[in-house]
């Protein structure tokens, strides 16, 4: 046989397209291509809503119960558990979470919310949407609910307001599990975001969800433009603002434990992103989830819980 080094180029060119295979080969979808359907909240505890700022803010508690507020101080109370969800999406986006938690750690209560005018709470159209007013209205349940100090898991939106907490409400954080969060408006991933296989899914549930969930379905397109008003301007934070958290460095005791955490094929934040917010906050980690992106917590609930497990069970030096 003549090898194959002495074809001329344009002979192969001229070569007849092998024959389609019997059957279709499998094809690879990565789990980063696929938006999982949105899934239900389980059964609560409570759910309902809070007056706080002016709005009604919807939450619901699962787990184990909250310390009561005048019965007796348990002798160490386990640290109870905060979701912060996305922007113009749920609470409903973090089941998987819940579900998990309430079976990996039932010793620990859970407190899931809609962030202001997304899902069941209001909005007021008085007041401008900003991650500080989302980190308020938090802290302001967490007090109404009697709980000092949580564990903050955020994701996307819910990650810059866990951010924002540990900036200016650092004695209400324990520890921030920040999922796909961005520092400054212009780190949208435009090429990422608009090459989503999902992207019109997405819109469409962003959408569908809130007219089912809100008080004020016809309100979707201010709701919107409200969201984009304020993703356009914020978070506008940089090594001043994450400088200014104590790092466990500085005090082990009330500092809290940063994990900033991301997709590693993550298309709607640029991917420079979470390791730079890692080098502004000093002692903190990074972790990357194999094949998801920036829908992670939906994508590979698995993956992400184990990880969850792993930074809730971690002591800093408060033992
Ligand atoms: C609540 O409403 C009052 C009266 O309109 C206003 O002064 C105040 O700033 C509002 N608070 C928040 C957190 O929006
Ligand atoms: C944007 O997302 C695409 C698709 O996931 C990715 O290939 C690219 O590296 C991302 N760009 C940046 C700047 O992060």
């Amino acid at each position: 046989m003549r090898p194959l080094a002495f074809l001329p180029l344009f002979s192969l060119n001229a070569m007849a397209a092998p024959p389609p295979p019997a059957s279709p080969s499998p094809t690879y979808t990565p789990l980063y291509a696929v938006l999982p359907a949105t899934p239900n909240l389980p059964p609560a505890r409570f759910s309902g809503t809070a007056p706080i700022n002016n709005i009604s803010l919807w939450y619901s508690l699962y787990g184990a119960p909250l310390p009561s507020r005048n019965g007796p101080k348990p002798p160490k109370p386990n640290l109870p558990i905060l979701l912060l969800h996305g922007g113009k999406i749920s609470s409903r986006w973090f089941t998987h979470q819940i579900t998990h938690l309430t079976s990996s750690h039932p010793s620990h209560p859970i407190i899931a919310l809609d962030t202001r005018a997304h899902g069941r709470s209001t909005d007021d159209p008085s007041t401008p949407l900003s991650y500080t007013l989302f980190a308020s209205d938090a802290v302001a349940l967490l007090s109404h609910l009697g709980v000092p100090r949580a564990a903050i898991i955020g994701w996307s939106d819910g990650a810059n307001t866990a951010l924002q907490m540990a900036i200016s409400h650092p004695s209400y954080v324990d520890r921030i599990f920040a999922f796909g969060a961005n520092y400054k408006p212009d780190q949208l991933n435009v090429t990422g975001l608009m090459g989503m296989p999902f992207l019109a899914d997405l819109a469409g549930r962003m959408e569908s969800e809130y007219k089912e969930l809100s008080s004020t379905p016809e309100g979707w397109e201010s709701f919107k433009k409200r969201m984009d008003e304020m993703q356009g301007k914020l978070p506008d934070w940089g090594a001043k603002e994450f400088g200014g958290i104590k790092t466990l460095f500085e005090d082990a005791e009330k500092a809290p434990i940063v994990w900033v955490v991301d997709g590693a094929e993550e298309e709607v934040v640029m991917r420079r992103v979470p390791g730079e917010i890692r080098e502004m906050i000093a002692g903190s980690n990074l972790v990357l989830l194999p094949d998801v992106g920036h829908f992670g917590p939906l994508q590979d609930p698995g993956t992400f819980n184990v990880m969850l497990d792993r930074w809730l069970e971690r002591r800093s030096r408060r033992g």
